[in-house]
């Protein structure tokens, strides 16, 4: 069976086949970061006018490139939410227009799911049961796995998200939009042990998270300091050391919680070298394993979505003639697979 995988709920354009039997037949990604640099963030309008731009097309190319007529494509599958609902409207329209043109069914993925089952397409991938730590621009969660759609929400953030964390205090230290990778790359020159961040919300027992003080500390840190480049450097790096920290410790409690030695991380902030390393020894250090999708697999693709996508086709789990777009959608308010 084969699947076309359409994402846009934010400012990537990612579209894939994906074939349960030959896996990643194509996937092809267009990242509007250029677009929305100049504003220091995404612009919604704008992101839904090159989502329109851009979607077709790579549909063109990503069929050309893995051989496809609209005959071999079972479903299209789309992303439905959480994202930005002008963006979301794009992928979902073209998704269930095309369905419905090409005779198959449409499913409405849940982007987190996607990120989630990310690593599910790198060998070897993960048995369930899992820990996840979901670290995106827009989500932090701590979340057992028993299954796809066997989801239960042990942590988030009740703040910002992981990445908009580093994204803002990137953007407090004049980095470009998005700062997480350039903010970490600064890190690699930082001065170990000339600043030292808190670590929010692990003095004290649970799971959840709150980012949004870090970004204030690195305000004051400037004011106090100065932001030449060693200083930004130096910044970075108790920035980056911090929020690793905070999510080494509470990840820790998870997996105490819960006596699981497999911890998936998948999201935006996955990419991250310092919070992959460290959780690698974490896992080492208790005998276990630490899963994570390929760098470009990180951040926002449609080779997840048509992956998540397959999996709720094949358990019949189709959308019917409506367009789904959902801006908030609970990650663990998704069925299970087998109902
Ligand atoms: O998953 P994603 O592409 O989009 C959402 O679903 O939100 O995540 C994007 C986030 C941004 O905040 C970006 O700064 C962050 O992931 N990010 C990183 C790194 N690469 C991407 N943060 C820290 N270190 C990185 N290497
Ligand atoms: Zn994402």
């Amino acid at each position: 069976m084969r699947v076309l995988g359409i994402e846009t709920s934010c400012d990537e354009t990612g579209i894939a086949v994906y074939d349960d039997l030959q896996g990643l037949l194509s996937h092809q990604l267009y990242s509007q970061i250029k677009l929305h640099a100049d504003y220091g963030g995404v612009v919604p309008e704008l992101a839904s006018r090159d989502h329109i731009r851009k979607v077709i097309p790579l549909i063109q190319q990503a069929m050309a490139e893995s051989n496809s007529t609209p005959a071999d494509i079972d479903a299209v599958v789309y992303t439905a939410g959480p994202g930005l609902v002008g963006a979301l409207l794009v992928g979902a329209t073209t998704g269930r227009a095309l369905a419905m043109a090409w005779g198959k069914p449409a499913v409405a993925v849940h982007h987190m799911e996607g990120h989630l089952l990310a690593p599910m397409l790198e060998d070897p991938a993960p048995e369930f049961p899992f820990l996840a730590l979901l670290v995106s621009g827009g989500h932090t969660l701590i979340v057992r796995v028993d299954g796809i759609g066997e989801y239960q929400i042990m942590g988030e953030s009740i703040d910002d998200a992981a990445g908009e964390a580093f994204d803002k205090t990137a953007k407090l230290m004049g980095l470009d939009y998005p700062g997480g990778p350039r903010l970490s790359k600064l890190a690699t020159q930082g001065t170990p042990g000339r600043f030292t961040f808190p670590r929010p919300m692990t003095d004290r027992p649970g799971l959840d998270m709150s980012f949004s003080g870090l970004k204030t500390f690195a305000a004051n840190t400037i004011a106090d300091n100065g932001n030449d480049e060693q200083t930004q450097a130096d910044i970075a790096l108790a920035f980056e050391q911090a929020v690793v920290d905070t999510l080494i410790i509470k990840c820790r409690r998870a997996l105490d919680e819960t006596g699981f030695k497999r911890l998936v991380i998948a999201g935006g902030v996955s990419a991250n070298q310092r919070l992959r390393a460290q959780l690698g020894d974490l896992m080492h250090s208790r005998g276990g394993q630490v899963y994570y999708p390929r760098t470009e697999f990180c951040t926002d693709n449609g080779a997840m979505i048509a992956y998540a996508g397959m999996q709720r086709f094949k358990a019949g789990q189709t959308q019917g003639l409506s367009i789904g777009a959902t801006p908030r959608w609970p990650l663990d308010q998704l069925p299970p697979l087998s109902r």
